[in-house]
């Protein structure tokens, strides 16, 4: 495929989608398709006290979808956002522990251990004050009239006093968690499955020793060890009489991750896992005027994206690499369009600043060239189903991994700070929009994502009404969740194998020892009496 003929399609598969969603449109006079009619509105809470904005993303999608099916949705979670559909009630907690949209990730929390002592601290704190705020006083004591609960999976175990005795899913908005995964009874092998935040080399024999070892510390440190004791200290004092944190959890209907084999690795799932990744993913809408006729201004040489994401904020990139972009940036081809929050001094003529940008509808124009971002997943999500390859910058939490995946699957490239420099900058762009293997591989990747029979969104409700409908549909679980470790790893079985053995090796040498004696011993007595 050429260049030309990509951007073709991907103009091409834009107007089929307008199409197809204006048909859907008329046809239904919903956004629904093929779902059956909900037998009553239900009553669903949605909690999410702590997470960034994009967590925040991945549930809105599903969030709207319930609402314009009828169903009520209360909200927990810690931005101050009103929604404007009067099915949508958000209520915020109003607590400061969670400062991850206003600290410097430049600064702060660099290594994977920094960020681990951090959560301890804030998630301790969110267990002690959050059952103080009235307002989720008021929601805990009336969480019973809920249908359902869905709960962030990520980080919000000090939350499961709510979900006891009661029907709850989880959102896994960073896809597939193993630890989680093992938890319910899906034990995925350290042998190819990273853990999160982590990925060794598995074609190595270290790498998959690094694997197992780190696939066993970290939900050990997490769950046993530091983090979670810790929560479950100031959950006790709310809540003495609850079953633990770790036994509420187990009793999760069903997991909606935020994953999906096109983009993701490729796993064994069970019933109860449903890969919905890129619910957020949507069409492009057409541009404003002035981005519009800036974007096709720049002509074939096309037009660079550059974007750090909610929680990195452009402010906080540092001076020098701020003049390391526009640097490079002075020396490119190429127009540039930059996310970035304030003005900006001495920036080069192709070079447009803005502090907030329509993402999807830049990454589905076809001239958008290349998407340079921090690596998150909602972002690297956005950028494969617009088909536009990626630069990305990882800095913390997923990012690194998902920076390995541009490069291991030809995305794009990834690039470290520590290594930045004007030169690299330009090489890497140049060669991200000059070599055509990129936009080939994201667009052979966009292609495998779109061709689903349903749309995750379809799948998030579907499955969402499934678990209310059958009342926790008991049946998508698996046995294997309501055993131990030791007997899911077949330990005891392993232990009884080698008493049978032992057991076998003693009578086998009882048997050839009287034998023996026995042959021997005649033997001895005939001697004897010749
Ligand atoms: C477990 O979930 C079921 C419904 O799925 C609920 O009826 C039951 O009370 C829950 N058990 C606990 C201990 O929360
Ligand atoms: C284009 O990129 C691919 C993947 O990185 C590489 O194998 C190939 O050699 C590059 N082609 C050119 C002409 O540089």
């Amino acid at each position: 495929m050429d260049l030309d003929s990509i951007a073709a399609w991907r103009t091409l598969e834009l107007k089929m989608k307008w199409l197809g969603a204006l048909f859907l449109l008329v046809l239904t006079g919903t956004g629904g398709a093929d779902l059956p009619p909900p037998e009553r509105s239900y009553k669903i809470l949605m909690l999410l006290p702590v997470g960034s904005k994009s967590h925040r993303n991945v549930f809105m999608p599903l969030v709207e979808a319930l609402a314009d099916r009828g169903h009520k949705v209360d909200m927990l979670t810690s931005y101050d956002i009103q929604h404007q559909n009067p099915n949508i009630r958000e209520i915020t907690h109003g607590l400061p522990h969670y400062p991850r949209a206003t600290i410097n990730m430049f600064n702060d929390a660099q290594t994977a251990f920094g960020v681990v002592l951090t959560f301890k601290d804030q998630l301790s704190k969110m267990a002690r004050d959050i059952y103080q705020v009235p307002r989720v006083k008021e929601l805990y004591r009336k969480r019973k009239e809920y249908d359902l609960i869905v709960l962030n999976h990520n980080y919000n175990e000090f939350m499961y006093p709510f979900v006891h005795e009661m029907l709850f899913i989880t959102i896994a908005s960073a896809g597939m968690d193993p630890r989680q995964s093992a938890t319910l009874g899906n034990v995925l092998s350290p042998a190819y499955m990273p853990t999160l935040f982590y990925e060794a080399n598995c074609e190595h024999v270290f790498g998959r020793f690094a694997n197992t070892v780190t696939s066993i510390a970290k939900p050990f440190y997490w769950r046993n060890w530091e983090v979670i004791p810790a929560v479950q200290k100031e959950i006790n004092v709310h809540f003495p009489d609850l079953p633990p944190l770790l036994e509420l959890e187990r009793n999760q209907s069903l997991v909606l991750m935020n994953s999906h084999f096109s983009t993701d690795l490729t796993v064994p799932l069970l019933p109860f896992q449903v890969e919905v990744g890129g619910m957020h993913c949507r069409p492009a809408k057409p541009l404003p005027e002035d981005l519009r006729s800036w974007i096709e201004g720049a002509g074939s040489a096309g037009v660079i994206y550059f974007s750090l994401g909610s929680i990195t904020k452009g402010t906080t990139l540092p001076t020098k690499y701020r003049n390391m972009f526009i640097k490079a940036f002075s020396k490119l081809n190429q127009r540039i369009l930059w996310k970035f929050e304030t003005d900006l001094e001495g920036i080069p003529e192709n070079v447009m600043i803005k502090p907030w940008l329509p993402q999807q509808d830049i990454l589905g124009h076809p001239n958008v060239k290349v998407f340079i971002s921090h690596g998150g997943r909602l972002s690297m999500q956005e950028s494969l189903y617009h088909g536009t390859p990626m630069v990305t910058l990882p800095l913390f939490g997923d990012q690194p991994i998902n920076g390995a995946r541009v490069i291991a699957n030809g995305w794009g490239l990834s690039l470290n700070y520590e290594d930045l420099s004007v030169e690299l900058i330009i090489s890497s762009l140049e060669e991200v929009t000059n070599n055509a293997t990129y936009v080939e591989n994201v667009v052979k990747t966009s292609r495998l994502y779109k061709d689903q029979l349903t749309s995750p969104v379809e799948r998030a409700v579907f499955w969402t009404e499934y678990v209310i409908r059958h009342r926790g549909a008991l049946k998508l679980r698996s046995p294997a969740a309501s055993l131990s470790w030791v007997q899911l790893l077949l330990l005891d079985v392993l232990a009884l194998f080698l008493l049978v053995i032992i057991l076998s090796l003693i009578v086998l040498h009882w048997i050839f020892k009287t034998v023996v004696r026995a042959v021997f011993g005649i033997q001895y007595l005939k001697k004897k009496f010749e």
